[in-house]
């Protein structure tokens, strides 16, 4: 038998960074449990190995406009459980393998059994030379969402443990600043934006923690000129979208104000156009390979139809790819 002082009290309604940061990196928090990302959501790097291949082939051009550097690194950020850094690894050509150092940078444990070679850490290290990669890391920083209230003015939404949302203050401060900027709301009652600023903060800094090489950021995005008018905060349970509950029961996460994270230099590309500078295409391989070599035929067909699945339209190849240079110039390492 329980009595009422056992039960967890409800948290009073907070706003949604609050929360989500509590619901999603909390003591029992969704991204703290055994089972990682992948028994929720499906991202690139398990939709294909030729996801970390092209990741790879990026580094290895990094590496050679880097001048072949004694040790480049790897960090991996938002790393779930290193599938990216260890098909990474496994993909590097041997004259560039040796010299790389791994680090995979996660909040939850490290998994049993992960390549020794793969340094876990709850941050990303300072001071590096080489390739920081994110993938799908920034949508799910936690941020506060906005909704035009009845004064026509952008209000802090407010929300309970189960879900129930109700308007708190108006927008104030660095926060309304970054919505004059970055997403401008209609006086229309309705109308909602997610307040980007802790992201392009976070992003701001994993940048600063490189001396020299590249930073790239991949998520689902939108832009300046077509933010979604009603925001796009959701969640994901075992393989479906559900209602954003911060209960600790689903992922929370929402779509990435790519353009608001770029600093001078930066290139914001469509992941299918990277993916094709890299040498990932979804064409067809020959008919005639089919009566010289069916298995590599079989193969090559494979790779094509996960190559699809990458760059499709509508899809994976719509997402963002957010590339900041630190002292290399982006040129060589994007050419086809
Ligand atoms: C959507 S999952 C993506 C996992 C993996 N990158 C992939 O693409 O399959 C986001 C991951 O970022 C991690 N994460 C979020 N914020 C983090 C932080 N500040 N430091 C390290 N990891 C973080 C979460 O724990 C989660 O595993």
């Amino acid at each position: 038998m329980t009595n009422d002082k056992d039960q967890p009290r409800a948290a009073a309604p907070r706003g949604w960074r609050e929360a989500t940061q509590a619901a999603l990196y909390g003591p029992h928090g969704f991204y703290r449990r055994p089972e990682g990302p992948a028994a929720h959501f499906r991202t690139s790097v398990h939709a294909s190995p030729l996801y970390a291949a092209a990741v790879a082939r990026l580094l290895s051009r990094l590496d050679a406009e880097l001048g072949h550097p004694d040790e480049v690194a790897f960090v991996d950020m938002g790393a779930g459980r290193g599938e990216l850094t260890t098909a990474v690894l496994a993909a590097l050509p041997a004259d560039v393998a040796p010299r790389v150092r791994a680090y995979a940078v996660e909040l939850a444990e490290r998994p049993d059994g992960l390549d020794p070679r793969i340094e876990w850490c709850a941050a990303p290290p300072t001071g590096v030379t080489g390739l920081l990669f994110a993938n799908e890391w920034l949508d799910n920083v936690p941020l506060d969402v906005a909704e035009v209230a009845a004064d026509g003015a952008p209000h802090r939404m407010l929300v309970r443990d189960d879900g129930t949302e109700s308007p708190g203050g108006p927008v104030e401060g660095p926060d309304a600043d970054w919505l004059a900027r970055w997403w401008p709301l209609d006086p229309e009652p309705g109308l909602r934006a997610e307040i980007g600023r802790p992201r392009d903060e976070a992003w701001a800094a994993a940048v600063a923690t490189l001396t020299r090489g590249l930073a790239v950021a991949v998520d689902y995005a939108h832009t300046r000129d077509a933010r979604p008018p009603f925001g796009t905060l959701t969640g994901f349970r075992e393989g479906r979208e559900t209602a954003p509950v911060p209960d600790g029961s689903c992922d929370i996460t929402a779509h990435v104000a790519l353009d608001a994270c770029a600093r001078d230099g930066a290139a914001l590309l469509t992941q299918r156009a990277a993916l094709g500078a890299l040498g990932v295409s979804g064409g067809r391989p020959p008919l005639a390979l089919a009566s010289s070599d069916p298995t590599a035929y079989v193969r090559a067909l494979t790779r094509a139809g996960e190559a699809a699945e990458l760059t499709a339209p509508g899809g994976l190849g719509d997402f963002g790819w957010l590339l900041q240079p630190v002292g290399v110039a982006l040129d060589a390492l994007l050419a086809d």
